[in-house]
């Protein structure tokens, strides 16, 4: 269930990726809030309010961003959920650390780090011109915090060095963010562990020994966090984030 937050009534928010799995959770979630929600994605789409934009270029970022100024009185929140997810069907020579190319590093950072601070530069600067200012919302991961256990993977699976690198550095920008415009954008991250998504059953089993709470989360366990940190009532709370994973990474 999700709880409601009268003030979302009110808000135009911002995601990026917003055609991917967890983002339709979220966008579902903010909708049931009465928010506007403006997607963007490099994916082609109908929906409305959809905007296509490939967030690692700029100029993309920038028509994208004079476009949306026209329609729309104010972005809100910016959330930053953007993500290449490099790894799934890829060979096991591939993902390994003595083989990793150049080319894919570049990639997987150009969208995961890079993106989010394009974003970041272009939505935030106008959010500390606005007179209510805006709220940041960056996505991490429990691997953003711990490493990842390359045991728990099938035998042809290793975690790609990216994954750790952009979600460890998605917290660094969320920091740096939160004090860069302090009286007018607050920057939070969220580090969400794995969602339940039909994945291999003996994955399953060998990451449920690794959490506390001994499950995966499931996909309506993700979005209060979400509509919290979007919302007024977490108005006092900037540069910090917040854990949603079953208690992973205290162990
Ligand atoms: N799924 C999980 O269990 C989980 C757990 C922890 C953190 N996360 C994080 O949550 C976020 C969403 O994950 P997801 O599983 O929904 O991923 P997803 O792959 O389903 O969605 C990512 C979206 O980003 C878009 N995208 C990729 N490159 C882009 C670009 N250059 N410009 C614009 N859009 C681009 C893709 O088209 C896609 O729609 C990611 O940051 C991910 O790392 C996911």
């Amino acid at each position: 269930m999700n709880i409601l937050y009268p003030d979302l009534k009110a808000k135009t928010i911002l995601i990026t990726g917003g055609l991917g799995f967890l983002a339709s959770q979220f966008i579902k979630a903010l909708e049931h809030n009465f928010c506007k929600v403006i997607i963007l994605d490099k994916k082609k789409s109908n929906k409305k309010n959809f905007f296509y934009c490939d967030i690692t270029k700029e100029s993309d970022l920038k028509s994208v961003y004079r476009r949306i100024k026209k329609k729309y009185k104010s972005i809100d929140v910016l959330i930053n959920n953007a993500a290449n997810n490099y790894g799934a069907g890829s060979k096991l020579t591939e993902l390994r650390l003595e083989n990793f190319s150049d080319k894919i590093w570049d990639d997987d950072l150009k969208v995961g780090l890079k993106g989010a601070m394009l974003c970041t530069k272009i939505f935030g600067s106008e959010m500390s011109k606005q007179k209510l200012g805006g709220n940041i919302i960056n996505i991490s991961s429990d691997l953003g915090i711990i490493s990842p256990d390359n045991r728990i993977y099938k035998k042809n699976f290793v975690k790609p060095v990216t994954y750790s690198v952009i979600k460890h550095g998605i917290i660094g920008l969320t920091k740096y963010t939160a004090t860069y415009w302090p009286k007018k954008v607050r920057c939070n991250a969220i580090a969400f562990g794995g969602m339940k998504n039909n994945q291999d059953k003996n994955f399953i089993k060998k990451i449920q020994k690794l959490i506390p709470m001994g499950r995966m989360g499931k996909k309506n366990e993700y979005n209060n966090v979400l509509l919290f940190l979007s919302s007024n009532a977490s108005s006092y709370i900037n540069g910090t984030t917040i854990v949603v994973d079953g208690g992973r990474t205290i162990l």
